[in-house]
């Protein structure tokens, strides 16, 4: 739990922002630092998701509309949420596309989309959310990443989450001295809405089990799995933690070229 417990005149709640959080690891990340006693705020571009979720989760989880491609979106989500809760402690950017596009097959508008969501988008809610963490000398971002950034996939989507290990490792010195700290958590292939973007049950059937077939540990990640190393490094047991990249990955982030 934050430093936001022991401050002020008595324990105070530590809140969290989470984008994309009616999406499945952003959703499980929720339920988990709720779990934890975290008031969260869910930012998501399906209202709809962000409220279910909200609604489902037990403990103190509100959901509101998010883009995080809109600079404008990202200022009134983040004013909001301070104004609301008082203080903001940590961030957790989940939300994230992945068109499937190949090389050949990159389209403009979708390559920008891509780096606006994935990789703009987090640099832009640290932004708005840094005048809370200078007041507070203190807070925590996890940025969702993806094995993709060691092991390629989707050119653009694997660029955007390559670029944001380089995010990360940047905001990770900028902010050290405020006291905030900029991990990110990569998980290789979860079955999640997000993976349904590849195509439908059956080819995600072969296609897991593929993946399955060469991830060391013989098993595959669950939107759980992410969500305990996102409570970990947003928790004060990751106090003198800054700067990493934790792979969820079953042993798949490992060289498998045996
Ligand atoms: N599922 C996987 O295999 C996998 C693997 C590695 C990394 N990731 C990463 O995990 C994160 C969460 O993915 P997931 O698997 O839970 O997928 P998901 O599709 O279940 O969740 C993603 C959420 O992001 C939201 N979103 C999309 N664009 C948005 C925008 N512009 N503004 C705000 N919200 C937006 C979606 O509405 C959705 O609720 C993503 O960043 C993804 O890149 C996923």
């Amino acid at each position: 739990m934050s430093d936001a417990t022991q401050t002020g005149t008595g324990p105070r709640t530590p809140v969290a922002l989470i984008t994309g959080g009616g999406g499945d690891i952003g959703g499980a990340s929720a339920a988990r630092l709720a779990a934890d006693g975290w008031t969260v705020v869910i930012g998501d571009l399906d209202l709809a998701a962000a409220l279910a979720t909200a609604e489902s989760v037990p403990g103190a989880v509100h959901g509101r509309r998010l883009d995080v491609a809109d600079p404008r979106d990202i200022s009134a989500f983040v004013e909001g949420a301070g104004a609301e809760f008082g203080r903001i402690d940590a961030v957790v950017c989940a939300a994230g596309i992945e068109p499937a596009q190949d090389l050949a097959g990159i389209d403009v508008d979708a390559w920008d989309r891509t780096q606006h969501v994935n990789l703009r988008g987090p640099a832009l809610i640290a932004q708005a959310v840094l005048p809370w963490w200078a007041r507070q000398r203190s807070g925590s971002l996890v940025n969702i990443g993806s094995r993709t950034w060691l092991g390629g996939g989707h050119p653009g989507y694997a660029a955007s989450k390559a670029g944001l290990v380089g995010l990360t490792r940047s905001l990770a010195m900028e902010l050290a001295p405020l006291g905030v700290r900029v991990n990110a958590v990569a998980p290789s292939f979860v079955r999640t809405g997000f993976s349904r973007q590849r195509g439908d049950e059956r080819m995600l059937d072969a296609y897991a089990e593929r993946v399955r077939a060469v991830t060391p540990m013989g098993e595959l990640v669950r939107p759980e799995d992410v969500a305990n190393a996102v409570a970990f490094l947003a928790s004060d047991q990751a106090a003198r933690i800054t700067g990493e990249v934790l792979h969820v990955c079953a042993g798949s982030q490992l060289p498998t070229f045996l």
